[in-house]
């Protein structure tokens, strides 16, 4: 049943819960039509605030029979509430019996089913649509919970804790039902709790923790995936030995389980002790994964694995700070990738891809409509506040702790916290103080209140950076001036806390040495703490006019405005120290040109310098490939978009692909060069030197592949159909494949089928399959259209489902998220197709549907005549009477 008015839910209203629940006994008696569901609970009157009903929440729900201290008792039911009003006060026992449907459940929220197994899903408000509860994430209660089902059917049955007991059933007339009773020791939210119960096998490991404990790990998936698993479990392993080195976080469980599902809604779910995959983030294998899928694996177990502390141990007082275990979370999981990938270049091509990632979603959702704090003052459906602003955001805002603080005082600030809050529900604020706290007179601790505005400013600051160099003095004055644009609700900001890393560079691209006027220190790079609208920094002793090089590692989430020239861009490029920063120059010099193109309305023209430059990169000697492949991947489409006020999508794609089919055919030598170079003959592994090398062997071949397209060369295509078909492991021969459907080779379709008839029976690598057509970027010139055209007819494919999330987003998401050129068209088919898909998607699943929604959060700054286009079909949508609340909201903050 959906409300007819969604109600906003403002974070200053928060109250504490007028009862807890202690304890909770859960039986569940498993059956795919109708479930029965038995709480016991243990209450207790919250007398800290003023007396009141007892309110559960419960959705979706058959309520069978509510006993207080084991009588009947009075009760209503509104909306979502069952409402007790004459609780007792003294601690009472309350049991509830209700039914529900998992395999009814499309939503994959609650209780469903998947493959013919159970599965549950909690966070953000899940639990409600399994039993009546006060579904708050402040209220941590103990579990106990015993399954019975089917035995043959359901094998297996999981739930958080230790196993207590499991064993046969014998009920009259039943046959072959079995059981098995667990326990939790930890209190824990009910977003926390999960059950698993299916005809599922596990691979399994004992291992250690520095104290001697020991620990049973296990993956649990499908029969056939068994194999896929090992690297998700050394993932796990690494995991648990990481978070003790670093943070001194043991496992605290005698046993840990990972399980795989094909029907998942986000990437995994860190449950207590039994953490729920999307098994997209979780199998692999060299003949169906890429190395991405590989480092996509390993960095979703970690971060769900580091959940157990951040987020479990200590979980959210309320959903306003989601970030508080997220931000924290991407946090730990972002550090602990780059200690595994070793070597400084590979540390800066993992950070490079987060802050790629940041500015491609991130960014747009910080100036669209749907812009807010880290910290949200306010939603009517949390879950579509599961956002880039709050995972990735809410990372650089821990980051920023820690580049303040240093990396010791991190440390330390983290254990304080721990020492502080273990077994709590805490807020932003809590972490904010326990890092300060730890950290007396450090650059945080003196102005906590100003950084805490991270929390609570939505935008993106710009930050604008002019040096004037007096060589009669030998003095380089930088002055840095920040601005934070208006976002929806905000129109007024306060200066924020910015820390800026620095060097300077000779002409030369020496190092030049830093001391600060009125400092004695000489360093070779410092972080300048801006926190005015201005202020000016002199450097004395500077003997040459320098280079700066500012945010170096990207120190803070800014737009930042330099003013550099090419010349100072070169000079970056060729010899920064800071590997951030190179890629930060090409990735400078490469937007210049297509902004210029784009905003002149001329076509794009690469010119000797610009072309003379990349072929530096390419052809250096040091360098690893995986650095080389980052920097000579052109800025993202969406990035572009990001830097103009009225956006052209098919203006963007013209200037982009303009510039690839320049770089391709100035640098043929070059690609063929870097392409030969890099063939690995080895076994394959995942590692970042063997994963750098074929990602820079696919991009080199994709060049050449498009190169082809305009000479009429056929030897390339057909190498690359060759290397398709030759391939020993994914990635190379998805980077074929890719290179041939990006040209649209004429030997792409040939190379599809046969791709498909060899993976027909892999739905990870069939989600690949309609990805890379739903990505395919369109051709300028007559032949533009295609590959909108092809997503239409694949619809119809028997192997598409609105009903399997993975699949959905391959290929719709992947045309309207992913493919503005084919997305944004003058006749608005991709609109309507947009409009239908949405719609069709909510009746399913409100989740993806919302998420789909999003797609338009910027319709206000597209040119014409795409924005009154995009506009009718919100209205569109809007017009339907019965959205779900999340498709609602998304929807009303787009016409707001
Ligand atoms: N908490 C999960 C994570 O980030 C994400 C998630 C949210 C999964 C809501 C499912 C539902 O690790
Ligand atoms: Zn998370």
């Amino acid at each position: 049943m959906r409300e007819g008015t969604a109600t906003l839910i403002r974070r200053e209203d928060y109250q504490a819960p007028a009862f807890w629940i202690r304890t909770v006994d859960l039986t569940f008696d498993l059956d795919p039509a109708k479930t029965l569901v038995t709480a016991r609970m243990q209450v207790e009157r919250n007398t800290a605030v003023a007396h009141s009903a007892l309110r559960l929440h419960g959705e979706e729900l058959n309520l069978l029979r509510v006993l207080i201290n084991g009588e009947s008792v009075s009760f209503r039911q509104e909306g979502h509430e069952l409402i007790i009003d004459n609780a007792p006060d003294a601690d009472f026992a309350l049991e509830l019996r209700n039914t529900c449907a998992p395999e009814k459940n499309t939503t994959l929220s609650g209780l469903y089913t998947s493959g013919g197994s159970f599965f549950t899903q909690c966070e953000a408000e899940g639990f409600r649509r399994i039993t009546y509860f006060l579904d708050r994430p402040d209220v941590m209660a103990i579990y106990t919970v015993t399954l019975r089902a089917d035995k043959s059917k359901y094998p297996v049955l999981l739930s958080n804790g230790n196993l207590l007991e499991s064993g046969d059933l014998e009920e009259a007339g039943n046959k072959a039902r079995h059981f098995a009773k667990w326990h939790d020791p930890f209190p824990k939210p009910s977003y926390l709790f999960a059950l698993v119960a299916g005809d599922l096998v596990a691979r399994e490991q004992r291992v250690k923790t520095r104290a001697g404990k020991e620990h049973l790990l296990q993956v649990y998936v499908r029969r056939g995936d068994l194999e896929k698993t090992e690297h998700a479990m050394n993932s796990l392993i690494a995991s648990m030995v990481w978070d003790e080195a670093r943070f001194k976080l043991p496992l605290d469980l005698d046993r840990f389980m990972v399980v795989g599902v094909s029907d998942f809604n986000m990437g995994a779910m860190e449950n207590k002790g039994l953490n729920i995959f999307n098994t997209s983030a979780l199998l692999a294998s060299p003949a169906t994964a890429t190395d991405q899928d590989f480092s996509r694996i390993e960095s979703i177990v970690a971060h769900e694995y580091f959940h157990n502390w951040t987020g479990n141990r200590v979980t959210c007082r309320d959903w306003f700070q989601l970030s508080l275990k997220e931000g924290l979370t991407v946090f730990r999981d972002q550090e602990f990738s780059m200690d595994m990938a070793g070597s400084p270049s590979a540390r800066a091509v993992c950070r490079i891809a987060d802050v790629r990632q940041l500015r491609a979603a991130q960014f747009p959702e910080d100036s669209g409509a749907m812009a807010h704090p880290v910290r949200p003052d306010s939603y009517s459906e949390i879950n579509n506040f599961y956002t880039a602003t709050v995972y990735d955001k809410g990372s650089e805002v821990v980051r920023m702790y820690q580049t303040l603080v240093g990396r010791a005082g991190f440390e330390k600030g983290m254990s304080l916290y721990f020492e502080r809050h273990d077994g709590q529900a805490v807020t932003c604020d809590d972490f904010a103080q326990a890092i300060a706290d730890a950290n007396p007179g450090s650059a945080l601790s003196v102005r906590l209140d100003a950084f805490k505005r991270w929390y609570s400013q939505a935008g993106t600051p710009r930050v604008q950076a002019r040096g004037v160099y007096d060589a009669a003095a030998q003095t380089y004055t930088l002055t840095l001036t920040q601005h934070n644009p208006a976002t929806p609700g905000q129109d007024q900001k306060l200066p924020q806390v910015i820390p800026v890393a620095l060097g300077l560079l000779s002409q030369e691209g020496q190092v030049l040495p830093l001391q600060l006027q009125g400092a004695t220190e000489v360093l070779n790079e410092q972080v300048l703490v801006l926190e005015e609208a201005q202020q000016s920094y002199v450097f004395i002793h500077v003997t040459s006019e320098p280079v700066p090089s500012l945010l170096r590692g990207f120190s803070a989430p800014v737009v930042l405005d330099d003013g550099l020239s090419d010349a100072q861009l070169l000079v970056l490029l060729q010899h920064d120290v800071d590997a951030f920063n190179r890629w930060e120059a090409g990735q400078r010099l490469a937007l210049n040109r297509i902004l210029g193109a784009v905003r002149s309305g001329t076509p794009l023209q690469l010119d000797a310098a610009y072309l003379d430059a990349v072929r530096k990169v390419l052809r250096h000697p040091e360098l690893d490939a995986a650095f080389k492949e980052i920097t000579l991947t052109l800025p993202g489409e969406t990035y572009i978009a990001e830097q103009l006020d009225v956006v052209d999508p098919q203006a963007i794609h013209a200037a982009v692909e303009a510039a690839q089919v320049q770089m391709a055919a100035a640098l043929r030598d070059d690609w063929t060069a870097a392409f030969e170079a890099n063939q690995i003959k080895t076994g394959y592994t995942p590692d970042p030197v063997s994963s750098g090398r074929r990602a820079l062997a696919n991009l080199a071949l994709a060049m050449l592949v498009l190169d082809a397209r305009s000479t009429g060369d056929t030897v390339w295509p057909g190498r690359a159909y060759q290397r398709f078909k030759d391939a020993g492991n994914m990635t190379e021969r998805l980077g074929a494949l890719s290179a041939l459907v990006a040209a649209h080779a004429d030997l792409a379709e040939p190379a599809l089928a046969r791709f498909h008839e060899l993976f027909k029976d892999d739905a990870l690598v069939i989600d690949k399959w309609f990805a890379l057509q739903g990505r395919t970027p369109e051709l300028a010139g007559e032949k533009s259209g295609r590959t909108f055209a092809r997503v239409r007819q694949l619809m119809q494919h028997p192997d598409f489902t609105l009903k399997n999330p993975n699949r959905a987003r391959s290929l719709i998401f992947s045309l309207c998220m992913f493919n503005p050129a084919a997305f944004h068209r003058a006749d608005a088919a991709g609109y309507v197709f947009w409009a239908e898909q949405v719609l069709a998607l909510d009746a399913i699943n409100p989740q993806v549907a919302s998420r789909l929604a999003r797609v338009m959060d910027r319709w206000n700054v597209l040119a014409e005549p795409y924005r009154s286009a995009a506009l009718l079909a919100i209205r569109r949508v809007s017009a339907k009477p019965d959205l779900s609340p999340d498709v609602r909201e998304i929807i009303s903050r787009a016409l707001a």
